[in-house]
């Protein structure tokens, strides 16, 4: 029983989306002529200057030179790459990426997109109820006294949920969001009595979007007035749980609304701001400062570096002015120059935190620092050395030097790269001066450093380093044949006939092999396109961009050379199964001419493999024993 399968999930998906309705929904769009004008997301566009036409499906912008079709404008505006911006459009469209997916049940809690639905809903209600209700006239009066605009609480959808213990699960009544659908969205949780209670109620909610603009998670902050005979107040924050749409590891607060203004950003240094807390980005755009945005109360980490790189350059980290920001920054700070990301790090005076100083001092105070915000080196610098005396405390200075040139050590070299030379010396040089030693000592304990962070297996970013695959150390044969796989998809049943994953030597390009005769098997196709959609394993889908790339390269030289495309593909595959056949033969002849040696075999065996090895030897083309 074979599936039908679908081969042209790319053209689906293309036919589904609508390019106007796509970008219409991220930006003002009017109509003009046959096409469609707005304001350019990547430039900073007074005419409108972007155009989307209708007829072509396709978009452009002169002025930065960009064009492309639905998926360019999903690439460029998320920062991701082909798959992924057809797995978007997909979702949208209610397509099916992958054949084998398990089938959801429209409206079931396993739906997103009900899930999302019910999100937008929820944020809304609660919105509505911070703007109009009696119930919420403290809490606006709260947002008030902190200096909190009408603009600010719109801007970001703020929000109040009462405190009763069932005012969402009520309004659902009437909707399609069942009480389950809530607890999906970690909304409301059950009680033991069979009944629901409010997961945020008498807080004021800030919801947090994706990059898609979809609500995903809320954050909700205590109203201290709401206790006014000194009850203990609950905890400060109370922040939706991991669901189906949201982990606080893979998102950060408003970059649904800072990516916009800094994709703008013409100059290189695009770069976005990040500070603690939910209140410290309110202050900050309230200033007028719209690249800021914050952790949800989670230490950066790797995924947060990946959804940076997508938008931004660089980066500045805002710590409140106690120890704890400070000690918490090591960690980080390695792990962003091990992902040669620009880091710099601003230490606000004793005691502020971000909205404090932005309500005292302004916007234009804040941008003043950040401007001047030293890079993490030499904030590392500045931590280390504090304190110490670098001249007569041997011990301690040898140590914070050693720290120091172990970060150094961490940035991953590039030979191409004089801006980063250049810096390295400047920083070997000012570390020399510090520590009264000469610059070429420094450099040599750093150089020694390097060598050591080399050969050590890094375990930290295994995840990274476990997809590096070297391809220069492939079999040629076996890659070739995968290759041409790829390229000509039909000739994938020949293939599987003629050679088993078991005679691969190279394991990745075994593992793809293997992979392949699967999808053969059950009826789904193995073309890249196919390929970059449903293979999961990222070492594997890289190896399939580097084998579509490496074919796409070789194509074109022999263009160029004008050489008739050497050999047709049916060809190729009889060349490389014929060469697969030999090594099988030499091996084992390899094999049998050791036991021979061995004195292994009985008089009967010897004998028949003396008389088979004569065989072989006599069918080989070019005999020469
Ligand atoms: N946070 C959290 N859970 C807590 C405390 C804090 O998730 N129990 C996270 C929130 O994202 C919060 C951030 O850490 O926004 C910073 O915490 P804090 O400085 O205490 O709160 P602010 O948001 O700055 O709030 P406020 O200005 O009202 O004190
Ligand atoms: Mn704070």
């Amino acid at each position: 029983m074979s599936q039908v399968p679908n081969f042209d999930v790319k053209d689906q998906v293309k036919q589904a989306t609508d390019v106007v309705d796509l970008i219409g929904s991220e930006m003002n769009l009017r109509r003009q002529g046959s096409i469609y004008v707005g304001h350019c997301p990547w430039h900073d566009d007074q005419k409108p200057s972007f155009q989307v036409n209708p007829n072509k499906q396709n978009w452009v912008c002169y002025p930065c030179d960009v064009r492309g079709d639905v998926f360019d404008f999903v690439m460029k505006r998320e920062g991701v790459d082909f798959r992924e911006a057809l797995e978007i459009l997909a979702e949208r469209a209610g397509i099916e990426v992958r054949s084998y997916q398990k089938k959801v049940v429209k409206g079931s809690v396993d739906d997103k997109a009900t899930l999302y639905r019910a999100m937008a809903w929820a944020e809304q209600e609660y919105h509505e109820c911070l703007l109009n209700s009696d119930a919420a006239t403290p809490i606006r009066d709260y947002l008030v006294d902190r200096g909190i605009t009408q603009e600010s609480i719109e801007r970001f959808r703020v929000g109040f949920a009462p405190l009763s213990w069932s005012w969402l699960v009520d309004r659902s009544s009437g909707t399609s969001f069942s009480p389950e659908i809530l607890q999906a969205c970690g909304l409301v949780s059950a009680n033991d009595r069979g009944g629901w209670y409010e997961r945020f109620r008498g807080r004021v909610l800030f919801p947090i979007r994706d990059t898609q603009e979809r609500t995903i998670a809320l954050g909700g902050r205590v109203v201290p007035s709401l206790y006014p005979n000194g009850d203990a107040p609950p905890a400060k924050y109370v922040n939706s749980p991991e669901t189906r749409l949201f982990s606080k590891s893979k998102n950060l607060y408003a970059l649904n609304l800072a990516r916009n203004y800094v994709q703008k950003t013409s100059v290189k240094d695009k770069r976005l701001v990040i500070v603690e807390g939910y209140t410290d980005v309110v202050a900050a755009w309230q200033a007028g400062l719209t690249n800021v945005v914050a952790a949800l109360g989670v230490a950066l980490n790797e995924q947060h570096i990946r959804l940076i790189k997508r938008f931004a350059d660089g980066i500045t980290l805002v710590l409140d002015g106690d120890e704890a920001g400070q000690r918490t920054m090591n960690t980080v700070l390695d792990l962003f120059v091990a992902h040669d990301v620009d880091l710099r790090i601003l230490s606000l005076p004793d005691g502020l935190d971000p909205f404090d100083f932005l309500m005292a001092e302004g916007g234009g105070a804040f941008q003043a620092l950040v401007d001047k915000a030293p890079d993490a080196i030499a904030h590392k610098i500045l931590v280390e050395t504090r304190g110490v005396d670098l001249v007569n405390d041997t011990h301690r200075s040898n140590q914070a030097l050693e720290n120091i040139l172990k970060t150094l050590a961490s940035i991953p070299e590039d030979e191409n790269s004089t801006a980063k030379s250049i810096r390295e010396d400047q920083m070997l040089l000012r570390l020399g001066r510090q520590f009264q030693l000469a610059p070429e000592m420094v450099r040599r304990r750093l150089t020694d450093l390097r060598k050591k962070t080399r050969v050590r297996p890094d375990t930290s970013d295994s995840e990274v380093k476990k997809d590096l695959v070297d391809y220069s150390k492939f079999d040629k044969k076996e890659s070739e044949l995968v290759q041409l796989l790829i390229q000509d998809p039909s000739l994938l049943d020949r293939a599987v006939e003629n050679v088993s994953p078991e005679q691969f030597r190279v394991g990745v390009l075994r593992d793809l092999y293997e992979l392949m005769g699967e999808f053969f098997h059950e009826g789904r196709g193995v073309g890249y396109q196919q390929l970059t959609v449903e293979v999961e394993e990222p070492r594997l889908r890289k190896l399939v961009d580097h084998l579509h790339d490496e074919a796409i390269a070789k194509k074109e030289i022999h263009e160029e050379q004008n050489s008739a495309y050497a050999m047709d593909f049916e060809d190729q595959l009889q060349s490389i199964i014929l060469r697969f056949n030999e090594r099988e033969v030499e091996s084992g002849t390899q094999a049998k001419i050791s036991k021979l040696h061995s004195g292994g075999l009985d008089e009967d065996e010897e004998k028949r493999a003396l008389e088979e090895l004569f065989r072989q030897q006599l069918q080989k083309p070019n005999n020469s024993i």
